[in-house]
């Protein structure tokens, strides 16, 4: 059982599409560019206090002087996260929980795409690192102001490009496969699918009153995929643009599994018709729903990133 909701802060989520949002806070991920920066221009536009996660913090500011301009009375800050670096997750996760004393949403957006082979700051592949593994310890790391929180949720974004993924337990770094960065993309985008459903199980066995839901938002153009120097990085520099829906209904799925409160933990919120398209809800690929796999990814994935007692 979820806190209980005073009957205005009720009102404010009854329709997810319209309803005021005052009072709410939420992290967005990667709110600088893309999805992350239209997710946070809706929640602002809507009344929510929106803390933008930023590996730029300059850039950040930037993004969020234009939202100001475009929404007013926007409720912004920008709080330096870079995912790729575990001590930065941790130090974020430290000051928002010094700070807040409660978090409502937390949106795992930023990612990368089909970058050319690289590592992070801990040595781990890079994607995996920045998609994977830095959402999952930042989701971790703010369970416990997410508790303080209404009707709080964890939301993660995943993608259509998970039916092709293949989740290897004994390279997720890829130290014994050769690298290719389709499959590194793939393999993230899988990992967060099978991680939000996971966590959901665990938290809902725990009795926590968090859910985890997640998202994809079909094909959209944005800046995904614009570093690396592969034909793919190239077809989304000059042709995506051209050819793919804009931000604004491949935020929608997004915004949905974050402020829907009809949704149980575990939903997958896509696109109706799976590139483009309105919300709707959605049925993972079978690999997904693999809870065997789930579990195993998920005790990993703590090891990885040094979570050792989440009480999960
Ligand atoms: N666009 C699509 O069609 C599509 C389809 C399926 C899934 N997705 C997913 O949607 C999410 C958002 O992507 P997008 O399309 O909006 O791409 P985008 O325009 O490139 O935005 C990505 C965001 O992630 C941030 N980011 C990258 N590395 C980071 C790090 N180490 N630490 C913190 N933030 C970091 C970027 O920051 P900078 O501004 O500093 O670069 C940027 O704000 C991603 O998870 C992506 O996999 C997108």
């Amino acid at each position: 059982m979820g806190p209980t909701l005073s009957p205005d802060r009720l009102a404010g989520v009854a329709d997810w599409r319209t309803g005021d949002l005052g009072g709410r806070r939420v992290v967005v991920t990667g709110a600088t560019s893309g999805l992350g920066r239209e997710i946070t221009r809706v929640l602002s536009a809507r009344g929510a206090h929106v803390i933008m996660a930023c590996r730029s913090p300059h850039k950040g500011e930037a993004v969020a002087r234009e939202l100001r301009r475009e929404v007013t009375n926007a409720s912004l800050q920008v709080e330096s996260l870079d995912l790729a670096e575990l001590d930065s997750v941790r130090d974020f996760a430290a000051r928002l929980t010094a700070r807040l004393e409660g978090l409502d949403v937390l949106i795992n957006n930023a990612g990368v795409m089909a970058i050319d082979e690289a590592r992070s700051a801990d040595g781990f592949e890079l994607t995996l690192a920045t998609n994977h593994l830095g959402p999952a310890a930042l989701s971790l790391g703010l369970l416990d102001l997410l508790g303080r929180g209404d009707t709080p949720r964890v939301t993660s974004m995943s993608s259509i490009v998970h039916w092709a993924g293949r989740v290897d337990l004994e390279d997720l770094n890829f130290e014994r496969r050769a690298y290719r960065p389709s499959a590194a993309y793939a393999q993230s985008k899988l990992a967060n699918l099978l991680f939000a459903l996971e966590l959901d199980r665990r938290l809902r066995r725990v009795g926590s009153p968090v859910r985890s839901l997640a998202a994809h938002p079909g094909a959209s153009a944005t800046n995904l995929g614009h570093e690396g120097s592969g034909l793919v990085n190239a077809l989304m520099r000059h042709v995506a643009p051209h050819v793919l829906q804009g931000v604004s209904r491949g935020a929608a799925p997004m915004l949905r599994a974050a402020l829907d409160p009809e949704l149980a933990g575990g939903t997958y919120v896509g696109a109706r018709y799976l590139l483009f398209g309105p919300a709707r809800l959605e049925r993972p690929a079978r690999r997904a729903r693999d809870s065997a796999l789930a579990s195993a990814l998920f005790e990993r994935t703590l090891g990885l990133v040094g979570a050792t007692s989440p009480g999960l």
